[in-house]
């Protein structure tokens, strides 16, 4: 199976090409543009990212690993992120992601077993003055707590 971009993608990628002097530095925004069409990061789309870039399929891998963005795997229908990081973790990050795993039966990184959720701990996203943030489906939930969180999950279950 191989992977193309939508002519929406391709229109937008000509437009950054002739923005960057490299074709490397297209790798952020190429990654992110294939991860919205797919949900994923599959290996067609890796492989079109590094022949786009003219990158080696490892270093453009290494690059969408390093980011907790970007997904290597098929995720759930929602996606739940719960940032660690300092302020949140002192705030009480770590009972969130306790709560979510009981509830959900799914460890850090794992989707549930009818594809519903995938849970993420992240670093900072920039949000510590409203710690502890939890983010799901990109959408920002600040100052969280386990009582609040249940019943957010509940609202986006139904
Ligand atoms: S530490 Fe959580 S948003 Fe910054």
């Amino acid at each position: 199976m191989s992977f193309a971009l939508t002519p929406a993608h391709a229109q937008r990628l000509e437009h950054l090409r002739s923005r960057y002097e490299t074709p490397r530095s297209l790798i952020l925004p190429l990654l992110w543009m294939a991860q919205t069409q797919e949900g994923y990061l599959s290996p067609e789309a890796l492989a079109f990212v590094a022949h786009e870039t003219q990158l080696c399929v490892a270093d453009v891998t290494s690059v969408a690993s390093f980011y907790t963005m970007f997904a290597l795997s098929p995720q759930g229908h929602h996606t739940i992120e719960v940032c660690g990081t300092l302020s949140c973790h002192l705030n009480g990050a770590s009972q969130l992601i306790e709560a979510l795993q009981k509830t959900l039966g799914i460890t850090l990184g794992q989707t549930t077993a009818d594809g519903a959720f995938t849970l993420k701990k992240v670093e900072c996203m920039g949000a510590c003055h409203e710690a502890p943030v939890v983010v799901i489906d990109g959408v920002y939930h600040a100052r969280q707590n386990v009582q609040s969180l249940t019943t957010l999950l509940e609202e986006t279950r139904s």
